[in-house]
């Protein structure tokens, strides 16, 4: 076991994304603090992980939109006596339709899980981070920050907050003991929505697909070096840079013609 008892604490860590950066964290031999849905998989998966170089796994199955979810975790932590030096808010849903065809409920569950939980589990293990020596926050937003995306009006405006709040939050700790990191993969080949809605894109977006394990090395590699932008892929690095660079409405359009196929 790695006898270092500190946690990275990776949220919506059963699926995709979140589970490539639970295995990428134990090849590099932390001990992890899971968090995802009940009846995802979760305790299967750490039991897994726990027999790869075993390190200390712990789990917690808790719906994060739920008002009191992100307190609970802290309360859960504090309760079992984790250290969380590294803070990986990964969970997120998205989805892509007319806005106003989409559903009220799924558009409360976005905002709830991808902005409110992401806020308050960060606001509630600052607080202990600040007197730990070094300790890291990622945030995972996507390449729809950086531009309005049509039919994903709600999610793009999500990641956008997330791009903010996480630049904003680096320059406010500048200095201190922690680092505060935000990641924007294009489209990574996790969940079968996505996986149809990439089928169904344009060239350019299908070509530039990412897979879940590579997002997770370079999204790791980001936060440990202390990164305050990463951008997985050259998509993403292209877009970022163009998007600062190029007219707004220039930009706008190209990845307009690329994401109209899409739905
Ligand atoms: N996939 C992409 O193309 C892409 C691109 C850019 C950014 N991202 C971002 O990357 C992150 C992960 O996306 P993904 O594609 O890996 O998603 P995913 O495969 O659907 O996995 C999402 C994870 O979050 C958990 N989760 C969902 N709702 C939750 C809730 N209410 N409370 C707690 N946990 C919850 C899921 O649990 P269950 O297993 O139980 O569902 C799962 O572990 C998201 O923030 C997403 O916006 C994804």
């Amino acid at each position: 076991m790695n006898s270092d008892k500190t946690y990275c604490l990776i949220t919506g860590a059963s699926n995709g994304i979140g589970k490539a950066l639970a295995e990428e964290c134990t090849k590099r031999n932390m001990n992890l603090f899971l968090v995802a849905l009940p009846e995802s998989g979760l305790e299967e998966l750490a039991n897994h992980l726990s027999q790869v170089n075993d390190n200390d796994i712990k789990c917690l199955s808790i719906d994060l939109t739920l008002p009191d979810a992100p307190k609970k975790v802290f309360d859960y932590a504090k309760t079992n006596r984790l250290t969380v030096n590294k803070l990986i808010n990964n969970a997120g849903v998205g989805g892509e339709n007319n806005m106003m065809d989409q559903n009220p409920d799924d558009i409360d569950t976005m905002i709830q899980l991808n902005i409110r939980a992401t806020t308050l589990l960060t606001y509630y293990f600052l607080k202990e981070m600040k007197g730990l020596p070094k300790a890291y926050i990622l945030n995972v937003s996507s390449f729809g920050a950086f531009l309005p995306l049509p039919k994903k009006c709600v999610y793009a405006a999500t990641k956008t907050y997330i791009l903010f709040f996480s630049r904003s939050l680096h320059a406010e700790l500048k200095g201190t003991n922690i680092t505060v990191s935000s990641v924007y993969p294009s489209g990574v080949t996790t969940n079968s929505r996505v996986k149809e809605t990439i089928q169904k894109s344009h060239f350019m977006a299908r070509i530039t697909t990412l897979q879940p394990s590579d997002v997770a090395r370079v999204s790791v590699k980001g936060m440990l070096k202390g990164r305050r932008i990463i951008t997985p892929g050259f998509a993403t690095t292209l877009f970022y840079i163009l998007g600062s660079l190029l007219p707004y409405g220039i930009v706008f359009r190209m990845v307009g013609r690329i994401f109209k196929k899409s739905s």
